[in-house]
């Protein structure tokens, strides 16, 4: 009996550790999407200069999990280091795992506008499908997009840049969605040299119980181009020492719809430049020059409280007259006495804009 136990048990152990196409080496990856166990164990990965760790072609059901230090070779080029993409995936960090891109070899403080060329990192394009638990560290420029997913849970994804603000990171955004559809990213922590959070199109999104630090903020925009980005719930948020709190930014004579968006209980803790700013007139970042047409509709304030710099500005809404409709608001942001008169609030809306 105990014999019988004891072998089935080894059986069981045998069972559990080859449980999964154990990818190590990069050249197993095509043999990796087509193993018929469907989970693939990403385990102390290196990924050669210059090639994508492309696990797109993925069978539906497939399950990736990251394991151990995974690690790219330098080069300069364009394009995204990790690509995902597939219907029903489950992609999970294990504990302990870190996925680095080791992003001071191409950090020159220029991120997209000049110098090292520079790769985005991660791009998926899933359907109903989760993102749990992936620790990201260093990426060379952005570092996480949702682009074209539908039904898609994002969370605990930790995006790790914090050594970019003393090693020159730039336009390291954390975490951007587009095109996507009820896509909810939840419980992340970012800490950047760009936008936290920035969505540019897409319906029924959710930020919740995310805390930023360092970055950009917290992004809608920059809009133009016909987009649309409706139903965005912004909830529970934190938002530490980041250039502003929450931005809406259209660039000047483009037009698409901002619709049904709420940021609620959003604490902002010593923002640099401004708490809230909602702009028609980018790239230009104040009331440089004109804002033009862009429509802003059912937009709710609801409790995003907290405190600016001395040097920044609380609020700042300048936007063209007429665009902003049915508009809620309800913020308590102290600390700045940079005053800065605002452009096209609605009628009705008390809002403390241009006061300190
Ligand atoms: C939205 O996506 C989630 C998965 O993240 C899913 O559970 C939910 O059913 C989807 N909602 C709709 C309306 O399809
Ligand atoms: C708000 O977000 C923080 C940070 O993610 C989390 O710890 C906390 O549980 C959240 N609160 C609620 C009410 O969800
Ligand atoms: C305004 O937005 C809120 C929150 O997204 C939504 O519940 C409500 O139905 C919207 N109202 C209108 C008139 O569209
Ligand atoms: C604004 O929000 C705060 C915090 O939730 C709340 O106490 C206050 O009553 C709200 N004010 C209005 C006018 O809704």
């Amino acid at each position: 009996m105990n014999l019988l136990l004891g072998v089935l048990g080894g059986l069981l152990l045998i069972a559990t550790v080859t449980n999964g196409f154990d990818l190590n080496t990069f050249d197993q990856l095509d043999a990796a999407k087509k193993s018929s166990d469907k989970h693939i164990v990403i385990r102390d990965l290196f990924v050669p200069a210059g090639k994508v760790l492309d696990l797109t072609n993925l069978q539906a059901g497939t399950v990736i999990e990251f394991t151990g230090r995974v690690t790219f070779g330098f080069a300069e080029w364009d394009g995204f280091m990790v690509l995902i993409k597939g219907k029903n995936i489950r992609v999970l960090g294990k504990p302990g795992h870190l996925i680095d891109g080791e992003g001071h070899r191409w950090w020159d403080g220029k991120g997209g506008h000049g110098g090292k060329k520079k790769p985005r990192f991660m791009q998926v394009t899933l359907e109903d499908s989760l993102v749990s638990g992936l620790h990201i560290k260093n990426t060379p420029k952005d570092c996480f997009v949702a682009n074209f997913c539908k039904n898609v849970r994002i969370e605990y994804l930790n995006v790790d840049i914090k050594d970019g603000d003393k090693k020159g990171g730039h336009n390291t955004d954390g975490i951007g969605v587009g095109g996507s559809t009820n896509v909810t990213v939840s419980n992340c922590k970012v800490h950047n040299q760009d936008d936290c959070f920035c969505i540019g199109s897409g319906r029924d999104t959710v930020f919740e119980n995310n805390v930023c630090t360092g970055g950009h903020g917290i992004s809608i925009g920059s809009m133009g181009a016909g987009k649309t980005v409706e139903r965005l719930l912004v909830r529970n948020c934190t938002v530490i020492r980041n250039t502003n709190g929450i931005r809406i930014k259209s660039r000047k004579g483009e037009t698409g719809l901002v619709k049904d968006v709420t940021f609620q209980n959003v604490e902002l803790q010593g923002v640099t430049q401004y708490g809230i700013i909602i702009h028609g007139n980018y790239p230009d970042n104040g009331p440089k020059s004109e804002p033009t047409p862009f429509p802003i509709e059912n937009l709710t304030i609801d409790n995003v409280h907290g405190t600016v710099g001395r040097k920044a500005t609380n609020i700042l809404v300048w936007v063209y007259p007429g665009s902003p409709k049915n508009w809620k608001w309800n913020s308590s942001i102290t600390g700045g006495k940079r005053r800065l008169s605002c452009k096209g609030v609605p009628q009705g809306v008390n809002m403390p804009c241009g006061k300190v």
